[in-house]
């Protein structure tokens, strides 16, 4: 079977704390399964309560953290990437064999995991790092044939930083109408520019050459192919169109907008499914275009 555009790809979501990123996710997992796709969603934002119920699943799976047994903050095994850059162990995990606390799933091909939360880690252990390791190499079967994995990521540049962003095949960033989420989308379009010239990543930092050499190879053999921005939040067309020129100025390419809705904050508020807004078709349109710039920016890899 001809593999389908996104198939086994890694969409990441990123963008500034509230611009709006689970909204994207939540909306984009419906136009992905609405076009065919498996998707599985990693929830890898520690502060964002409330996904899995705009998913339109009762309860929050358990963290993959205490399946990986917990950050080396509190004793366990998963580090963060910026002092240790070596792999997860073990960091390929099947739906199918994994105890079924760890993800939610519909009856639909909708998978929903999480990838740690902090808040009620208690003093010294909230740091995101060891989440953005297990987000970094997490690799989630068992899906389906031709899933997509939609990755909704720590608000911010941080877990790029991380080298997050190494393990992305795409990148979305959303924009809501404010210079600093203009300033973000600018910032991985040319982190990612750097990284596909080949420049290599700070290591000063590590004291061992086979860290260094292996976070230096990380960078190497990144994934990432392309960055595109969606706008958010939008009042009206001369919104849309004074912060599509500001994006078009710094030459990051756009998918699409997605005007500001009441339906989307209530459903947010009240903690209820997000679906059945109109803005899902934006969406719809904007994963149509996506699909095609995609297709334009790098040819379809054959099946393994
Ligand atoms: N298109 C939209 N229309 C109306 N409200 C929105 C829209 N997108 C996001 N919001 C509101 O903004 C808040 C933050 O959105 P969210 O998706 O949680 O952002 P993030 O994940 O980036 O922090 C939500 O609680 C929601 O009420
Ligand atoms: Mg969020």
């Amino acid at each position: 079977m001809k593999n389908k555009t996104f198939a086994n790809q890694r969409i990441g979501v990123f963008g500034k704390g509230g611009s709006g990123k689970s909204t994207v996710t939540v909306l984009l997992a419906r136009a992905l399964r609405q076009s065919g796709y498996p998707v599985v969603v990693l929830d890898a934002d520690s502060t964002n309560a409330g996904i899995h119920q705009a998913l339109g699943f009762e309860k929050p799976p358990v963290s993959l953290m205490d399946f990986f047994g917990g950050p080396v903050f509190t004793g366990g095994r998963v580090s963060c990437p910026v002092d240790d850059p070596t792999l997860l162990p073990d960091a390929t995990i099947d739906i199918n064999s994994i105890p079924r606390q760890y993800y939610a799933a519909d009856n639909n091909g909708l998978f929903l995991l999480q990838l740690g939360k902090i808040g009620d880690k208690g003093p010294g252990a909230g740091c995101d790092g060891p989440i953005a390791k297990i987000t970094r190499d997490l690799r989630v079967q068992g899906a389906g044939p031709q899933a997509a994995t939609l990755i909704d990521v720590k608000a911010g540049l941080e877990d790029s930083a991380r080298g997050v962003i190494t393990s992305m095949d795409w990148i979305i960033t959303v924009v809501d109408p404010t210079v600093a989420a203009i300033q973000i989308a600018a910032d991985i379009q040319t982190l990612i520019a750097r990284i596909r010239a080949g420049e290599l990543p700070a290591t000063f930092h590590l004291e061992s050459p086979e860290l260094k050499a292996l976070a230096n190879r990380l960078y190497r053999e990144a994934r990432i192919k392309g960055a595109f921005a969606l706008l958010n939040k939008i009042r009206d067309e001369r919104m849309e169109s004074f912060v599509s020129q500001k994006l078009e100025q710094q030459g990051v390419s756009i998918i699409g907008a997605i005007y500001e809705g009441p339906a989307i904050a209530s459903a947010w508020l009240e903690g209820k499914p997000l679906e059945g807004v109109k803005e899902e078709k934006d969406m719809m349109d904007a994963l149509k275009r996506l699909e095609r710039m995609v297709k334009e920016t790098a040819p379809l890899e054959t099946a393994p």
